[in-house]
């Protein structure tokens, strides 16, 4: 495994490839758990080449605070990859002077309705920052197919769009959530949490789970209530929102629709973690 860190060299190694090797992008923020390795070992099946990035983009970040705490790991990080041991992995880790030639700025960009919902509502500047440092990294890996978990949902329908917009010939793959056997979504943020707040996070993964096995037999209004109930009950909480989404167009749905491909999503804070979810209902 190679670990680079300047931009220069990432140019360099990338140019240095043949014509015909196939690159698969593995971007992350670092705090790597298994869900990441996951995508890196999916990523060398189909690829000759891996690059995962290991950067925390301060221009997604809608809150400073947010910003300042967020797990930064990258020596275990980088250990953590080498326990897959293969030379054909490069970790990319630059740094943000590098990587935004100077100071770190957003571009503005038009996603349309599916980034004004859900995180683009409650995370101001959010998808813009993901469009920018996305657009910077796949500009320099040049990656023949790019991997991304299906935890955060929504940016894997942005991120898709973006591939679009940039018109490279990146295939944009989602790959399913990776939980804990408690139910817990993998999350980089899960590092943040103390044991039995890793206990109480489960309540997300119960609430959908007892919506999707409801959710065609009990009105929707119904179960939103009951739901919104459960987080209640727990001061710890403060539930941001709970939405049942068209799949596609991530349009709020009122009413269950059995032959529709439908979803759940679910954002909430536990203390001072803000923890995202969702799974598909039918
Ligand atoms: O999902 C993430 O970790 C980040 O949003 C990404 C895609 C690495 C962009 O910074």
């Amino acid at each position: 495994m190679r670990v680079i860190t300047s931009k220069n060299e990432l140019i360099v190694w990338r140019q240095g490839l043949l014509h015909q090797s196939s690159v698969g992008f593995v971007p992350t923020m670092g705090a790597l758990h298994a869900g990441h390795l996951s995508l890196v070992s999916q990523a060398l099946l189909d690829n000759d080449f891996v690059v995962s990035s290991i950067f925390v983009n301060p221009t997604q970040f809608d809150n400073s605070e947010d910003l300042a705490i967020y797990p930064r790991t990258l020596e275990a990080d980088i250990a953590l990859l080498e326990t897959i041991l293969h030379d054909r992995i490069i970790v990319f880790a630059p740094t943000a002077e590098d990587l935004y030639n100077g100071q770190p700025k957003s571009k503005s960009w038009d996603f349309g309705a599916i980034a004004n919902v859900m995180e683009g509502e409650f995370r101001s500047g959010h998808f813009d920052g993901v469009g920018t440092v996305l657009q910077l990294l796949f500009e320099l890996v040049n990656p023949t197919n790019s991997y991304f978990g299906e935890k955060d949902y929504q940016q894997l329908l942005i991120v898709k769009s973006l591939a679009d917009q940039l018109g490279q010939s990146n295939e944009i793959i989602g790959r399913p959530i990776f939980r804990e056997d408690s139910g817990l979504a993998m999350s980089s943020r899960n590092q943040r949490l103390s044991e039995v707040q890793k206990l109480q996070a489960t309540l997300i993964y119960r609430v959908m789970n007892y919506i999707k096995d409801h959710i065609s037999s009990v009105p929707w209004k119904d179960l939103k209530q009951w739901a919104e109930n459960q987080f209640q009950e727990d001061k710890d909480w403060r539930l941001e929102y709970l939405t049942l989404a068209d799949a596609q167009t991530l349009e709020t749905r009122d009413v269950y629709a059995e032959n529709l491909q439908q979803r759940v999503f679910i954002a909430a804070h536990l203390g001072s973690v803000r923890l995202i979810d969702n799974m598909a209902v039918n």
